[in-house]
């Protein structure tokens, strides 16, 4: 007779296949990423929008999408938006949508950042019945697992945060420092906006975030796929006031302009100074101006994409998914090291 782990896995292949991913997962990419592209429906004309949004926050989960103030629309004509996230190549299949509802804007010089939250969320990336299989479990795993994150997320925001990671988020090392201190941690939930402009979201109960505050400056290093795994090691300095430079398990150089130390692997340097911090529920988002930007040498780069569309992208292939598993599970043994 098989044992109950036998059925218990037979039972698990039945209903997953081989969906059943991290939820977030680190894959190498070039940047900017191509393969998929944001549009924004409802004003016309679809529009790109894949290098002009942002996450700002998870709890409640917001997004801002950037305009030229010139061309920012009225705000009778942003009733019924959403977001299509689509394969860039072949016929641009939608794989998630995200329905958005207006829920502030902000003006900063040339630009206007319209602030949405999700009023809807669909995910094309697995079957229905794959999908409903993962939300059932998902919604058990949260009940009975102590949320330690302190954040609480409707179903619909969940889902619109799952979706919004289908495009690959480069996943980058953030340096800041001042006379009083300095601090090098991991961060993805960031995006360019246009014009020079770059959004990016800290916990606003964590050291980072009020650092950043302090010194209004940062330094973004660029990291290469192959470093994943120090990069990784630096999330638990998301806990931190401060750390010692000197201490590091890498070799740093400077930053052009703010002198602040930056890991010697990394790919691309900017420097960016802050010009507005927005608090808003879990998160701070803060909007910087890049004022320099060095790029060292081209390479694939950290991103990490959604569980579910790294298993749509790998569906045809059995091994390579399972060679990306390995990568992926080496890259996050770094935070588990520390
Ligand atoms: C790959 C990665 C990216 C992260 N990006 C961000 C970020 O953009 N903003 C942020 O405030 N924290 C970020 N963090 C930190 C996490 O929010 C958090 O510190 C850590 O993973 C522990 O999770 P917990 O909040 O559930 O305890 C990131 C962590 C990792 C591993």
């Amino acid at each position: 007779m098989p044992s109950a782990n036998k059925i218990h896995n037979l039972l698990k292949k039945v209903i997953f296949g081989d969906t059943l991913l991290p939820q977030e997962f680190t894959v190498p990419l070039i940047a900017p990423q191509k393969e998929i592209t944001v549009w924004l429906h409802g004003l016309g004309v679809p529009r790109d929008v894949t290098y002009c949004q942002s996450t700002v926050c998870s709890a409640p989960f917001i997004i801002c999408i950037a305009f030229d103030t010139i061309q920012a629309p009225d705000k009778q004509n942003l009733e019924r938006l959403s977001l299509k996230f689509c394969e860039s190549d072949g016929h641009g299949q939608v794989l998630g949508e995200i329905g958005l509802r207006l829920t502030n804007r902000v003006s900063l010089s040339d630009l206007t950042l319209f602030f949405f939250e999700a009023r809807s969320s669909a995910n094309y990336c697995l079957s229905r019945i794959r999908l409903g299989s993962h939300y059932l479990l998902q919604a058990y795993t949260t009940k009975h697992q102590v949320n330690t994150s302190g954040m609480k997320m409707s179903f619909v925001e969940r889902r619109a945060a799952m979706v919004s990671f289908i495009r690959p988020h480069p996943t980058s090392i953030v340096s800041v420092n001042d006379e009083v201190g300095g601090n090098i941690f991991i961060m993805n939930l960031m995006g360019d906006l246009g014009n020079n402009y770059f959004a990016f979201a800290l916990k606003s109960t964590r050291k980072p975030a009020h650092l950043v505050e302090r010194t209004g400056r940062i330094a973004l290093s660029s990291v290469p796929f192959h470093e994943g795994k120090t990069a990784f090691q630096l999330a638990a300095n998301h806990f931190k006031e401060s750390i010692e430079w000197d201490q590091l398990p890498f070799a740093t150089m400077r930053s052009r302009i703010f002198d602040i130390p930056v890991p010697d692997f990394a790919l691309r340097v900017r420097e960016m100074k802050v010009e507005l911090i927005h608090k808003i529920g879990s998160h701070t988002l803060f909007v910087a101006r890049v004022v320099s930007n060095q790029t060292f040498s081209v390479g694939e780069e950290l991103h990490v994409v959604h569980g579910f569309y790294q298993a749509r992208r790998l569906k045809e292939s059995g091994a390579t998914l399972k060679a990306s598993l390995a990568m992926d599970s080496l890259n996050k043994s770094g935070s588990r090291s520390v």
